[in-house]
């Protein structure tokens, strides 16, 4: 949509929207959070969420559905097979991702599960940009190896550079030169959580590709974020300025073989994902797990309804005057802070802005959590529960050892379509102040931790 000629360049990037249903926040005091944290050993993803003023955990189910979408509910076939609901997300899937074999799952580790299930196992080696925590987990658990490839400028949460999410092509060929008889799929993320919501271009996708055609592998994509990668690619690569938004996804579909995706993200749903593929004999075999765990391919782990939301989603969230809005209003809390001086990676992720809690709290060592010292205290000042991605999610290996992850941060992911500028702004004040009294905070020891993804039970005190 073209903007009136007298807002033709406006400064202000405004939400496309109005409001049309309220949810309350309910506004806590420190001593409230300060027994809650207690109560739950200082572990953010125990604390009830009526407890959280703003919540930036993840941006993964907790966007606001469009009148649309609420609509398309209406719609819900609940029909255990052939599904209209199956049909109208097949169509919405595929205008995209023209993949021939699209498998629903209940959300993108469901697809994870069942793919690394039957390409996976003892031996084999998984290379990815950064493989996200789940998808790290489900590599693992199935016995393979998972390696993260991606650029030097990656792992520097201050080096400037337009696509960090993109995949170090020498170390690629390197390893596939070596294990290519391990190696089953190459996958890349995008955009790349792990490592700052950061964009791969479609150049290195393009020679990533070219790389699998050398030693005849499939490429993968993990596409949770595959909108605002696109949003990225039209705006920051040269040549691409004109081109649609789903002209580049499909674009990025075409050098694939398929993709796992989470529909909790740039699904704009609360729930769902798909595994999708070209190949007809690994998605017979996907299939048949699916029918075990997930359920009948045409609804695989979702509902009916849950699918017309999704079909409904995925054409709103290629709309221009949302991704603008989207990454917009990302980059205004990372501006803000960053004028603030707090250590944030840049440039700014599409779904999250990190803080540099290690740059940031240089006396906490990375083995007593400077994230999680962060995070805690971003919740007790003003309730803002953010995310410890580093070494509390990132430190425990399967051998039982405890390394430093490749960064300490704190991500502040942005749910779709929920939040005002009015509570960035809040975000703002209360990050601004905990930094500013940064050299105060202690770090944190673990007291219980589970064997895998400790992050989200692990119980914590703090350090005097
Ligand atoms: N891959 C990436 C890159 C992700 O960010 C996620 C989820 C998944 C896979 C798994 O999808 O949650 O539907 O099973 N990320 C969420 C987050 C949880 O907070 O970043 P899922």
């Amino acid at each position: 949509m073209a903007y009136p000629a007298h807002v033709d360049r406006p400064r202000t990037i405004i939400e496309p929207f109005r409001i049309h249903a309220v949810e309350p926040i309910r506004i806590t005091t420190r001593e409230e959070r300060a027994a809650a944290l207690k109560e739950v050993g200082w572990n953010l993803f125990s604390i009830h969420a009526d407890d959280v003023l703003i919540d930036l955990l993840t941006d993964s189910g907790t966007g606001a559905m469009s009148r649309d979408q609420w609509a398309a509910i209406q719609h819900g076939d609940e029909s255990y097979a052939g599904s209209p609901s199956w049909y109208a997300f097949l169509e919405s899937v595929q205008v995209l991702w023209p993949f021939p074999h699209v498998i629903p799952t209940h959300q993108g580790r469901a697809a994870e599960k069942i793919l690394f299930s039957v390409i996976g196992g003892p031996g084999k080696v998984i290379p990815n940009n950064t493989h996200f925590d789940t998808t790290r987990a489900n590599v693992e658990f199935s016995g393979a190896e998972a390696v993260d490839l991606v650029i030097a400028e990656g792992h520097d949460p201050a080096a400037l550079h337009p696509f960090k999410g993109n995949v170090d092509l020498a170390a690629l060929e390197a390893l596939l030169e070596e294990r290519a008889a391990d190696i089953p799929v190459v996958f890349v993320t995008i955009t790349n959580n792990s490592g700052g919501g950061q964009p791969v271009s479609l150049e290195n996708l393009r020679a990533v590709r070219a790389v699998c055609d050398r030693f005849e592998k499939p490429l993968f994509l993990d596409a949770c974020r595959f909108a605002e990668n696109a949003w990225f690619i039209k705006s920051r690569e040269p040549g691409q300025a004109d081109r649609s938004i789903p002209d580049i996804v499909r674009e990025i579909a075409s050098l694939a073989d398929g993709m796992t995706m989470s529909a909790k993200k740039d699904g704009l749903a609360n729930i769902g994902g798909w595994l999708a593929m070209r190949d007809d004999r690994l998605a017979e075999q996907c299939r048949n797990l699916l029918i075990l765990t997930e359920g009948f391919p045409t609804y695989g782990g979702l509902a009916g309804r849950d699918l017309e939301a999704i079909a409904q989603g995925l054409r709103e969230v290629v709309d221009e005057d949302y991704l603008r809005y989207r990454i917009r209003s990302t980059a205004y809390l990372g501006e803000a802070l960053d004028a603030a001086g707090v250590p944030l990676v840049k440039p700014f992720g599409g779904h999250a802005v990190y803080l540099d809690a290690r740059t940031l709290l240089p006396h906490v060592p990375a083995l007593e959590y400077p994230g999680q010292a962060l995070a805690v205290a971003l919740y007790l000042e003003g309730g803002i529960r953010g995310c410890e991605i580093g070494t509390v999610m990132f430190g425990r290996h399967p051998d039982g050892s405890e390394t430093p992850a490749a960064m300490d941060l704190v991500r502040l992911a942005i749910p779709r379509r929920t939040y005002t500028q009015s509570h960035i702004d809040y975000v703002i004040e209360v990050v601004t102040a905990v930094a500013a009294r940064a050299a105060d905070l202690r770090g944190y020891r673990i007291v219980d931790e589970p064997p895998a993804l400790r992050h989200f039970t692990a119980r914590f005190e703090p350090l005097s």
